[in-house]
């Protein structure tokens, strides 16, 4: 069976980008994807060096260079569409994507979030768990729907909160939290790829 075609999207760092690039260059044959493209809402970030290094095409589009929000949302659609993915991986990708790209991609755009959903969405997990005062958090790996992080969830990983997070505003704790991630997002792309998938109301089946 010909690998599954991933486009990820990504707006800083890209260090579960590049837990996927290395996965994949691991075990070429075996892992059951290949990322075609890596697109970004910004340019000059590491995730697109790492892409760049990689040898993986990139493209970036830039909510300012549009004149509404709809306009960017269907300019993303157009260029993810143009490298034809089979699925399409939010790794730190800090947008919220339109209804055209949810048209296009919904239920093959899968999204990584450093805390335990439904608590904590939006681009603050790590420190609103923190600020709750949680003993444990941890990641969710997730279909996206027209919500914010609201979408079948497909796996998670928890993480225990220590004392000395309270003290350094969760730096530490979402650097464990990502240790935890990028091993659980390599292993739910690689199933989906492979196994195939369906989503019966809020449940994702793997078979
Ligand atoms: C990850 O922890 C991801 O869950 C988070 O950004 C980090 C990206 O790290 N995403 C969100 O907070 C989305 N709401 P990376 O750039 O090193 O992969």
């Amino acid at each position: 069976m010909a690998a599954a075609r991933l486009v990820v999207l990504v707006s800083g760092s890209g260090t579960n980008l590049q837990a996927l690039l290395d996965a994949i260059a691991a075990d070429p044959d075996g892992f059951g994807a290949q990322i075609v493209a890596v697109g970004a809402d910004r340019a000059g970030i590491a995730g697109l060096e790492r892409a760049e290094r990689a040898g993986v095409p990139t493209f970036v589009c830039r909510v300012q260079d549009f004149a509404t929000r709809d306009e960017w949302d269907a300019a993303l659609a157009e260029a993810t569409a143009a490298y034809e993915p089979d699925l399409v991986v939010s790794a730190g990708f800090m947008k919220i994507v339109g209804k055209e790209f949810l048209a296009r991609f919904g239920g093959r755009f899968v999204n990584t979030h450093p805390a335990l959903l439904p608590s904590f969405p939006g681009a603050h997990g790590v420190r609103d768990a923190l600020a709750y005062g949680v003993r444990v958090t941890g990641c969710t790996v997730h279909f996206v729907d027209d919500g914010v992080d609201t979408g079948p969830i497909i796996a998670q990983g928890v993480v225990e909160v220590r004392d000395e997070d309270y003290a350094d505003g969760g730096d530490a704790l979402h650097e464990r939290i990502k240790e935890v991630e990028r091993r659980l997002l390599v292993d739910v792309v690689g199933r989906l790829a492979r196994n195939g998938y369906r989503i019966e109301g809020r449940k994702v089946i793997i078979p």
